[in-house]
């Protein structure tokens, strides 16, 4: 069983942040950032919540798909930066979107969050027949725990939401997810100092006792290492499960983390550039918001049509990753 995307929609926060902003804060510029990584600007959040990002995807998303917010079984909400620790994001989207009769929970993948979710969403559908159709919402605001005095990873990140609708249907659907997390250390953003007496000894805090509170930590040498493998072999595990091959894909719409991982990975899998949708220069990495940041934006442009077959693939912390191969 697969699933059809039936609408797809997005937000972004008004306020757009260019690499030359970021010479307020650290020894940086313009011609570092694009070459090394391709973003020119990112939008930032300020204070506008997580769940109100989302909300707005989600009402484009419904909106575009025709359906009554009513007929929504499941909302899924993927992000890493919620407003509360409880309760959830899509607790609260839920409600703002009149979701009344939806059931709705948060899913932390990472960067691989979207993938992860559209993948349990269309779980949900195949094990439950009443449900019609799943509200799957990306939404983040990586601003919020950004270290601004590290200039190797604080030019990276940007925030912004996307959702889609989807229901059943009998279109090509594969997938395949994974994760090593002995390589959890490399990419990661404490939430709540343990108290003293639980502290245990672990490769966090006791290897980073100069990373603060609620700031994001990044060994960029070792993410982009584990980045340029795990893409290829995302797209490769889920697309052998159908025998789909690289040639009949459409569109590869890859986590927009750096524009040279993803020409390293287009080259060792030998797909040209032509075929993958990139959004990364106008919003950076959106974390789990990346994908159907780069979807809706392809699908409102008219590049990718229903019938195109596409793949979706995801690479984060964790580490985490994911590839899904479906028929849009
Ligand atoms: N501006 C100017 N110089 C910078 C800089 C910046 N923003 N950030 C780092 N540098 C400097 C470094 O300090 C270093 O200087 P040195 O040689 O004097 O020590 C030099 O540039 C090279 O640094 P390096 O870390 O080797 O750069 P890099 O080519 O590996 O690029 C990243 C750094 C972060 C762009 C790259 O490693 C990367 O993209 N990693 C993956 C990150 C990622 O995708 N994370 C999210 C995954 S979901």
């Amino acid at each position: 069983m697969g699933i059809n995307i039936l609408g797809t929609g997005s937000y972004v926060p008004d306020q757009t942040f260019t690499n030359d902003d970021f010479t307020r804060f650290v020894e940086t510029n313009d011609e570092w950032i694009r070459t090394r990584t391709g973003i020119c600007e990112r939008r930032m959040a300020g204070w506008e919540p997580v769940w109100y990002m989302g909300t707005q995807a989600a009402l484009k998303a419904i909106e575009a798909s025709g359906i009554d917010p009513s007929e929504i079984g499941l909302v899924i909400s993927t992000t890493v930066t919620g407003d509360f620790l409880t309760p959830s994001t899509a607790s609260i989207i839920q409600d703002k979107i009149g979701a009344k009769n939806a059931s709705a929970f948060d899913l932390n993948a990472a960067c691989s969050g979207f993938v992860y979710a559209l993948d349990t969403a269309r779980r949900f559908l195949e094990t439950e027949p009443s449900m019609k159709y799943v509200l799957v919402t990306a939404n983040e605001a990586l601003s919020r725990f950004t270290d601004f005095t590290d200039r190797g990873s604080c030019i990276l990140f940007g925030d912004g939401a996307a959702a889609v609708i989807v229901e059943r249907s009998d279109k090509m659907f594969t997938s395949h997810l994974g994760s090593d997390g002995s390589g959890a250390n490399v990419l990661f953003a404490r939430s709540l100092m343990p108290a003293p007496e639980v502290a245990v000894e672990s490769d966090f805090e006791d290897n980073f006792p100069e990373m603060s509170l609620n700031k994001l930590y990044q060994n960029g040498k070792e993410v982009y290492k584990f980045a340029v493998a795990a893409l290829p072999k995302a797209f490769e595990l889920a697309a052998e499960k159908i025998g789909v091959t690289k040639e009949e894909i459409d569109w590869f719409i890859p986590h927009q983390a750096n524009i040279r991982i993803i020409e390293t990975a287009a080259k060792k899998l030998g797909v040209s550039m032509d075929k993958f949708v990139v959004t990364l220069d106008h919003y950076g990495n959106t974390s789990s918001a990346s994908i159907p940041l780069a979807l809706d934006e392809a699908v409102r442009s008219g590049k990718v049509k229903k019938g195109d077959k596409i793949a979706l693939i995801g690479f984060g912390a964790g580490l985490t990753y994911g590839g899904i191969v479906m028929e849009y």
